[in-house]
Parts: C-alpha cells; structure tokens; sequence
C-alpha cells in the first residue's frame, strides 16, 4: 500500500471512531489522568508587579576636589594641619602611626620638599629625622642653614609630599601624589617661602608634573611662581656618595640665589 492510500485508509477509520463517539485516542494501556493532574505541579503563583525601584544618585567621590575643598579652607598653617589630618580618603593614613606635617621655622626662607616619612620619622612624627635626615642637617649646616638655626633667614622650614608614611616606605603612587597636593600647594602658599627646594623625584614629580631627578637636579625652575631648585634626595647620596659631589654644588647655587 503506497503512502496515499495509507492516509485515506487511516483518516476513513478515524471518522468513523469520531461517528461512533469516541472523543480520545486510546493507548495500548489505560491512562488515569486523575493521577496525572495530580502529579501536575502547582500553578505558579505570580507576586505582583512591583514598582521598579528608583535610580540611586550616588555621587562618585573625588578625593582631589575633596582636599582641594578642604585645603582652600585652611587660612593658616595650624588650619591646614588640622584640615590634612582629618581627611579620610588616603589609605595610607590607616596603616600609619603618626601624622606628619613640618618641622623648622614657617618663616624660614628656604622650604625644603621631601618624598613621606620613613620609619623614624612615623615614629617621631616629625619629617626627616633618621639617617637621611640626619645627612640632610649636615649638608645644610655646610652652608650655616638648619631647621633650629637661631637667626630666621637662615633656618629651614622641612615638609613631605605625603604626610603619612607607605608601607615599607614604598615609593609614593601618582594617586596618593595627586590627592596631597591641593594640601601641599596651600602649605607653600602660607608659608610663603623665598625658595623651594625639591629633594628627590616624587616632589618633582607632585610639583613639576616630572621626574628624572639625575638630569633635572641643580638646574632652578619656577614652581607655583617661586624660585625652585631639585636635589638629590638625602637618601640617594646615603646610597651614592660619588653623587655628593652634585649636592655641594646645587649646596652653593642655593646660597648665591639666596645671597642674590
Ligand atoms: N625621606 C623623606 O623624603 N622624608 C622624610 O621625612 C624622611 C625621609
């Protein structure tokens, strides 16, 4: 029987099944449908369409506005501490143990810029007092200048770009760099000082927006309108004395300009 004939042969027996009043298609064995609606799962039931939610407007914070903020409000050197103090957005002030803002004369006319406190200088809270510090009174004892010097015009004023001491006196990240500085511009601003001086690359880099500190050192720029000189970093001439040889000199420009 071709395909043809098999669907009319079929169809034939179906309609007249349908005459005879069947209704459904019977299996080989009997099917209890009561079981099988009750085997059915549970309509789900649908919880109400909630309202969406609104939108959160969270505002990102930005830790360079929030000091810049925080800094312009500072009218005076103790303000200022107490503004960098309170911030909250540089984690390095979580694993630091002291809080390190200056050390020598805000009226001195030299101000001396250096990276963050090390280990000492956490500990004593005050910048520049372990063994690079100590080389860093020497070199400016060399030309009759320090932080305690009884006569104003030759005493130092000695600050940090960071005033929290990094983990293992890691070299400072552009971040952390970038979030400081509204801080330490306005510290330059009240102090007012005659010269800068940037010792080693991270205030070069924080101040001059550059580094490279073996080809930048003793050649003076302007920083924030002032006289700026960049020396080698104390710690460096611990590690290279051949390079104190530079330091002496850039020693000398610093007291011809002041001398000026
Ligand atoms: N090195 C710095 O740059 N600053 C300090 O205060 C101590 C070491």
């Amino acid at each position: 029987m071709d395909s043809m004939n098999t669907y009319w042969t079929d169809r034939a027996l179906l309609e007249w099944q349908v005459e005879l009043g069947a209704t459904d298609a019977i299996l080989d064995a009997p099917v209890d449908r009561y079981a099988l609606e009750a085997a059915k799962p549970a309509p789900e039931v649908k919880a109400p369409a909630s309202p969406t939610p609104p939108v959160l407007q969270v505002e990102a914070v930005d830790p360079v506005r929030l000091a810049q903020t925080a800094a312009d409000a500072a009218s005076d050197l103790p303000g200022l501490a107490a503004a960098m103090e309170a911030f909250e957005h540089c984690e390095l002030k979580l694993g630091a143990r002291s809080f390190v803002f200056s050390d020598g004369n805000p009226a001195a006319r030299i101000m001396i810029v250096g990276e963050a406190p090390g280990r000492e200088e956490d500990r004593a809270g005050k910048p520049f007092v372990g063994r690079a510090g100590q080389l860093l009174d020497r070199m400016f004892d060399a030309i009759d200048m320090g932080r305690g010097h009884e006569q104003a015009a030759n005493s130092l004023y000695i600050t940090n770009v960071l005033p929290w001491r990094p983990p293992s006196n890691r070299t400072p990240e552009k971040p952390e760099i970038a979030m400081m500085l509204p801080f330490l511009e306005r510290h330059i601003a009240l102090a007012d000082p005659d010269v800068i001086v940037l010792m080693g690359n991270t205030p070069c880099q924080a101040l001059m927006g550059r580094t490279g500190i073996t080809r930048i050192r003793g050649n003076w720029t302007e920083v924030l309108g002032k006289p700026c000189l960049p020396m080698f970093h104390p710690a460096y001439l611990l590690r290279n004395p051949l390079a104190k040889r530079e330091a002496w000199a850039d020693l000398l420009s610093l007291k011809a300009h002041l001398r000026g």
